[in-house]
This record gives C-alpha cells, sequence and structure tokens, in this order.
C-alpha cells in the first residue's frame, strides 16, 4: 500500500490507474500550456514569514463561504467527464465533500446527473451552469438544480467557446471511450478501472441526456455539446439567468478587476478569479497573480473567491492571507479520485487541510479568518508591470 504523504502521490497514482486519454484530459492546458504551467509557479514565488512564540493551542480552519459553514475554505470545483475517471466519480467525490464539511460543485458537464447527487448525499451541493444556446434546456438545468435544493449555482463565464487541448485531440478523447486497437490495449493495463464502469449504469453525461432535445443516445450528443456552448453569452443574460434562479449565485472565470466591478454590479453574491486551471486563455496571467488587482477593486463588497493552480494547503494559505474568502480545487481532488476513489478524494482534502493548519500555525496564526497580508513575503513586481 502506497503511503500518501501529498497530492504529486495521488497524481501519480492516478496516472497509473486511470485510462491515458482521461489522465490526460484532466493534466493538460490549452495550446502551449503557459497559463497552465503559470498557475502553480506563479503560487511557488510567494513565500512566507515564520514566526515563532506564538500559541499554537486551539487552532480553527472553520469559515464560511457565501454564508455556508466550511470546515476549511476550499470547495470542490467543477470537473467536467469526472465520472470517467472513476466510475460514480462524481458522488463519490460529493459524498467525500459531505463528510469533510466542504461543498462539492456538480459540472453541468458531469457524468453523474443533478438527481444522482441529489438522491446518494443529504449536504446541499453547487451547481455549475454552462449556458447553453437551447434556452429551455438551460432553464430546465436551472429547474432541475432547484428541485434538488442546490444551495449556489455557479455560472461559468470563460468558456463561450472550448480551449483546444492537444492532447485531446491525439487521444481521440470521447465518452464513453471508442473501442479502437489503442484504447483497447490502454483499457486492458488498467482493469481494475474497467471493472468499476462496468458495475455502474452511468457512462454519459446524465445531465443532458434525455433532457435535451434531440439527445437520446451518445452518437447525438457530441454533435450537440459542439454546438452548444453559448457565444452570445453577455451581461444582459447573466442578470436574467440571476433572477430565473434567485439563490445564491457565483460567477466564474473572473480574471480582470473591469469584469469583478460587472459581476459586483450584476449582484452576484462571489466571484471566482479564475482562468478555468490554464484550459480556456492560454497566454492569461494566472489566478494569483490577477488576485491583487481584483481584492483592491471589489473585495470589499464581494466575496472574492479563487482556482486554478491550488495544490497544497500552502496555496490555499497564500491566497487566503492575499484576501480571498474561499478556494477551490480540481486537479487535486481529481488526482486523488483517479488514484483511490471516494477514499482516495478525502485523502486530498486531509493532505491539504494538514497542510493548511500547519503552514497557518508555522506563520503565527490559529484562526483562518484573521491570516493577512502580513505573513506573506510577496515579490516586487509579482503582479507585473504590464502596457
Ligand atoms: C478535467 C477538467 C474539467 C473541467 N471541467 C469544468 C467544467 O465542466 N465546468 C467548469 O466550470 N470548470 C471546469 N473545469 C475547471 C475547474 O472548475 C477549475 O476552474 C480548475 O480545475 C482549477 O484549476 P486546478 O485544476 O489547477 O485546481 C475543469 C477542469 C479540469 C481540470
Amino acid at each position: 500500500m502506497a503511503v500518501i504523504t501529498n497530492i504529486q502521490d495521488l497524481k501519480d497514482l492516478h496516472k497509473k490507474r486511470t485510462p491515458k486519454m482521461f489522465y490526460d484530459y484532466c493534466e493538460s492546458g490549452s495550446w502551449t500550456e503557459q497559463t497552465f504551467r503559470e498557475n502553480t509557479t506563479d503560487f511557488a514565488q510567494i513565500r512566507l514569514r515564520q514566526r515563532v512564540a506564538v500559541n499554537m493551542e486551539g487552532r480553527s480552519t472553520k469559515t464560511k463561504m457565501i454564508g455556508q459553514e466550511v470546515s476549511m475554505p476550499v470547495a470542490l470545483a467543477p470537473v467536467g467527464s469526472t465520472g470517467m475517471q472513476c466510475a460514480d466519480g462524481e458522488i463519490k467525490a460529493a459524498k467525500a465533500a459531505e463528510k469533510f464539511g466542504v461543498p462539492f460543485t456538480l459540472s453541468t458537464m458531469a457524468i453523474c446527473s443533478i438527481e444522482d447527487i441529489a438522491e446518494n448525499t443529504t449536504a446541499p451541493f453547487w451547481f455549475q451552469l454552462y449556458v447553453m444556446r437551447d434556452e429551455e434546456f438551460t432553464s430546465g438545468l436551472i429547474a432541475r438544480a432547484k428541485a434538488a435544493k442546490c444551495s449556489a449555482m455557479v455560472l461559468t463565464l470563460d468558456l463561450q467557446l472550448l480551449g483546444q487541448r492537444h492532447k485531446d485531440l491525439k487521444n481521440g478523447l470521447s465518452v464513453p471511450p471508442k473501442p479502437t486497437p489503442k484504447a483497447i490495449f490502454d483499457l486492458a493495463q488498467r482493469w481494475k478501472w474497467g471493472m468499476g464502469m462496468l458495475g455502474t449504469k452511468r457512462h454519459t453525461f446524465r445531465n443532458i441526456v434525455g433532457h435535451a432535445k434531440g439527445v437520446e443516445n451518445i452518437a447525438s450528443l457530441s454533435k450537440w455539446a459542439d454546438s452548444q456552448f453559448d457565444p452570445r453569452m453577455d451581461w444582459n443574460q447573466i442578470k436574467r439567468l440571476k433572477d430565473e434562479w434567485g439563490g445564491k449565485l457565483i460567477l466564474k472565470g473572473i480574471l480582470d478587476a473591469e469584469d469583478a466591478i460587472k459581476a459586483l454590479e450584476v449582484g452576484a453574491d462571489a466571484i471566482i478569479v479564475s482562468n478555468h486551471g490554464g484550459r480556456q486563455l492560454d497566454g492569461a496571467l494566472s489566478s494569483i497573480r490577477s488576485l491583487p488587482a481584483i481584492i483592491d477593486a471589489v473585495g470589499d463588497k464581494i466575496e472574492v473567491h479563487i482556482d486554478s493552480g491550488i495544490r497544497s494547503g500552502q496555496d490555499v494559505l497564500k491566497a487566503m492571507a492575499m484576501g480571498a474568502k474561499g478556494t477551490y480545487i480540481g486537479r487535486a481532488y481529481i488526482h486523488g479520485l483517479g488514484a483511490m476513489g471516494e477514499e482516495g478524494v478525502t485523502k486530498a482534502l486531509e493532505v491539504i487541510h494538514k497542510e493548511l493548519d500547519y503552514t497557518m500555525a508555522l506563520c503565527g496564526h490559529r484562526d483562518i479568518e484573521k491570516v493577512g497580508r502580513d505573513i506573506l513575503l510577496i515579490p516586487k513586481n509579482f503582479e507585473g508591470d504590464w502596457q
């Protein structure tokens, strides 16, 4: 049994145990992957101030995200096709999140449906919406999320077009995988994954199939999805969707202070400073570099969350110290899921929690809500001196 001490250990196991096309789908960014790489290397540029002789007893990482209590300020980000990393992946991740006391966000492009998650969990989860051209379908998703008592809607704004990830094209990524000789060879070496898949009926995008007009089977789905992400979405539509939803709204994919101000003006409850984990606009700034300007512009008026590049509790602490009120992990928990299913997601959360807790203490703090920029050593010109 492998000893897991950090997220990299889970990543190594994920690579071994999951078909290459799905591991690559997770571990890739768009085009040159510059933004994907910098999301993590920029976190590493920030250093921490070690403080000593401070009472470290009675520490707490508890706080609130959009008014909901969380055991630490880390939510599971929406990740499409999670149920291909591991059978029933979204249900397993949601269960792990519930037990840990952190929010789980279900993607529109999930394998398990909104109803699947509702039936298999008791804590309210968050639903991530992609706006589709088919307005009736989009409204249907909102109604289903309401019926499932989702406690927030995360509206993703940075994917009106799908960023190109070269590996997906080269691997012939499809859900479920097509039985090509290459895929069969790959699957034969990951028989445990295959056994898991044989044991579930959840093999396709269950939020969509049977709900969108003309999508009754898998053959018609890929054609439908390619043409359905709505490139016309604008702030007026966001306002309309907010009214239609009527609950807590989190806008995901904000990377610019001007857009953060617009998000504030439409009345969102929170924003996620995100570049989609480097999967959309290659060449965009990393999220952590974009954060200070956004906090300065709107941080006292709207809850600012962040994702992209978080691989440790130190990263979470750095983001919180900079002024974020919550963080999300994507790949860090997917590595856990691909490595060891629900247990692996729990392990990822435990690793991050311990790193966060200990690092906070060694920086001289006992309460995550009281941590501020003073614990950070930020290189001069970290945000960049751009024209
Ligand atoms: C494999 C994969 C699939 C994703 N699918 C979605 C999605 O369906 N909806 C969405 O809003 N974001 C999606 N994202 C972006 C994540 O929500 C999140 O922004 C990103 O993973 C954060 O970066 P990190 O992986 O470095 O933590 C996806 C990310 C990955 C890695």
